[in-house]
């Protein structure tokens, strides 16, 4: 069955991104068609990236590495929920994702993104970094506005349009993950 690791990419007190991730999660849930797992990134307590070898070596020296690393290599296809700050993602997302890099590759990923302009441009940023990183990114992404789809910028309410967005969201992620799976077993 493919596994799709949920990524709650905020790490703030009072973060909405909680609730977000939780909305993902809960839709996911109802589907037969993939395992969904909420990842968050307070769990794993990663300090700013403190291993001396490349990520891309795979030699990882500390036990908080050691654990992110067989997290993320379990999965088949990741969905990054994503606020944006400063036009970008969060530094404590980039920080994680900066950790490793064979347990990303050929692997797929979707995005649901939050902020006032629906955290489009912390996507972009995140589409970069997808691509040296050997990660398929689809088409589709969830673009929630801080403006209307929060009230007090604080209690989330998404509009009902943004769940079929989501649904095509995961359609396309679980499609690629599967496909991606063939070229990991080479
Ligand atoms: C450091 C920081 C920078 C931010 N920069 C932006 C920004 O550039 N664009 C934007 O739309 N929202 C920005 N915001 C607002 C966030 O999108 C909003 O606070 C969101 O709820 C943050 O996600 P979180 O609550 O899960 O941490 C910023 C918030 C913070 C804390």
């Amino acid at each position: 069955m493919t596994k799709v690791g949920i990524i709650l990419g905020s790490t703030r007190p009072g973060r909405n991104g909680e609730a977000v991730a939780k909305w993902v999660y809960d839709i996911a849930s109802r589907r037969t068609d993939a395992e969904f797992e909420l990842v968050d990134l307070l769990e794993y307590n990663l300090p700013h990236l403190d291993e001396a070898v490349p990520p891309s070596l795979g030699q990882y020296a500390n036990e908080h590495t050691k654990q992110w690393s067989a997290k993320i290599a379990e999965f088949d296809a990741y969905i990054f929920v994503t606020p944006e700050y400063n036009h970008s993602t969060s530094g404590a997302l980039k920080n994680a994702i900066d950790y490793l890099y064979a347990e990303w590759n050929n692997k797929a990923a979707g995005f649901v993104s939050y902020g006032s302009a629906g955290g489009t441009r912390a996507v972009e940023h995140l589409r970069l970094i997808m691509g040296e990183l050997q990660v398929a990114d689809v088409r589709a992404q969830v673009a929630l506005s801080l403006l209307t789809d929060f009230e007090n910028y604080s209690v989330f309410k998404p509009a009902p349009f943004h769940e079929a967005t989501l649904t095509t969201v995961l359609d396309q992620t679980i499609a690629w993950g599967k496909a991606l799976a063939t070229v990991r077993k080479g």
